[in-house]
């Protein structure tokens, strides 16, 4: 068996871990959610869900070694997401590593949670896509385009000026009273709906491959405001998903146009949204990989997908290792 990494993440409200083995075969890769935790809040509440990871974290790690069964004298290495996330939250998962691996004496690996996003790419389950490949991590916390030209070699073509698109999907869902997370209940909606109902503004932004989604978002807020009685929710839903996924999709044509690349991959909790799934697929000469939904949303595995480059060149960290709330890609 090639190097197996044991993987943690615990960056927002999902606590994670996995069993990777050499960058790329998932051995377990166990993924326990909060929405019962945060659901009545509208959102996310950061001292909750550092409490809740304190409570499971020692349980996903034994299940996550469990069903790849395997013991720590077979792991090569601890990894762990070091950063961006909720700070409460990451120090949760980084005090946990840390402690195993002094325990187990293994090396520690820090991994940036955007990193894995991308390195989800590089997982067996339908990957790696050609290099070189266009990234876009599009999540409750980012959207962002990278160039890939290998594991270990990103560089970032353009990021969102405001919220991230994940970030829309949840305002939204809460303007309409939906619950939480909005994205997949949205997605859900949008089926039953016209896209053309409502025509919300797409800020394409020729001139970068930044994005920019608050726009849409108060403009949603002024329909509500001023139109509730005369439409559907399902209308509003698949008018405001149109507005996303065309951004979405027109700023992909753009950078594989700009860098002459034709290999596209999505990852973040919005890559599993139907709609972009659909017509990322319909994208004309562009070879395009679209991992399985559980690999989108925050996971562990992705975690251990990236340590494996940093593994091979003995990138370790030493207990002093300390999580970053904000920490950019490289
Ligand atoms: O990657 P992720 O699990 O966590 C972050 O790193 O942020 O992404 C969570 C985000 C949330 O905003 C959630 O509403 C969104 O992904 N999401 C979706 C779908 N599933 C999750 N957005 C649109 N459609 C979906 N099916
Ligand atoms: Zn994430």
């Amino acid at each position: 068996m090639s190097q197996a990494i044991l993987a943690i993440d615990t960056s927002c409200d999902d606590t994670s871990a996995a069993v990777v083995c050499g960058g790329s075969e998932v051995l377990s890769n166990v993924v326990s959610g909060q929405n019962g935790v945060h659901e009545r809040f509208g959102g996310i509440v950061p001292e909750l869900a550092a409490r809740r990871h304190l409570e499971i974290i020692e349980g996903v790690v034994d299940e996550a070694l469990t069903s790849a069964a395997i013991s720590f004298g077979a792991v090569s290495a601890i990894a762990v997401c070091k950063g961006p996330g909720l700070i409460g939250s990451l120090i949760v998962g980084t005090a946990f590593a840390k402690a195993l691996a002094y325990v187990h004496r293994l090396p520690l690996i820090g991994v940036n949670h955007l990193e894995g996003h991308i390195c989800s790419a590089f997982l067996k389950e339908g990957g790696p896509p050609t290099l070189p490949f266009i990234s876009l991590v599009v999540s409750g916390g980012h959207t962002s385009l990278y160039r890939v030209d290998s594991r270990g070699r990103y560089r970032e073509l353009g990021r969102s000026r405001d919220d991230a698109a994940g970030e829309a999907y949840d305002k939204v869902a809460k303007m309409l009273g939906l619950g939480f997370p909005g994205g997949p209940i949205i997605d859900r909606l949008a089926h039953k709906g016209n896209p053309r109902a409502v025509p919300f503004p797409r800020a394409y932004m020729p001139q970068t491959l930044d994005f920019s989604f608050s726009g849409l978002k108060t403009s949603v807020r002024s329909f509500i405001a001023n139109n509730a009685s005369n439409i559907t929710v399902e209308d509003i839903c698949a008018s405001f998903q149109a507005a996303v996924i065309d951004v979405l999709i027109r700023k992909i044509e753009w950078a594989t146009a700009q860098q002459n690349i034709t290999s596209v991959a999505l990852s973040g909790g919005v890559a599993a949204n139907d709609g972009l799934r659909e017509r990322i697929t319909r994208l004309k000469g562009i070879e395009t990989y679209v991992p399985p939904k559980p690999l989108c949303t925050d996971n562990a595995a992705m975690i251990g997908a990236a340590a494996y480059e940093q593994f091979l060149k003995g990138d370790f960290a030493d207990l002093r290792l300390n999580p970053r709330a904000y920490l950019p890609v490289g």
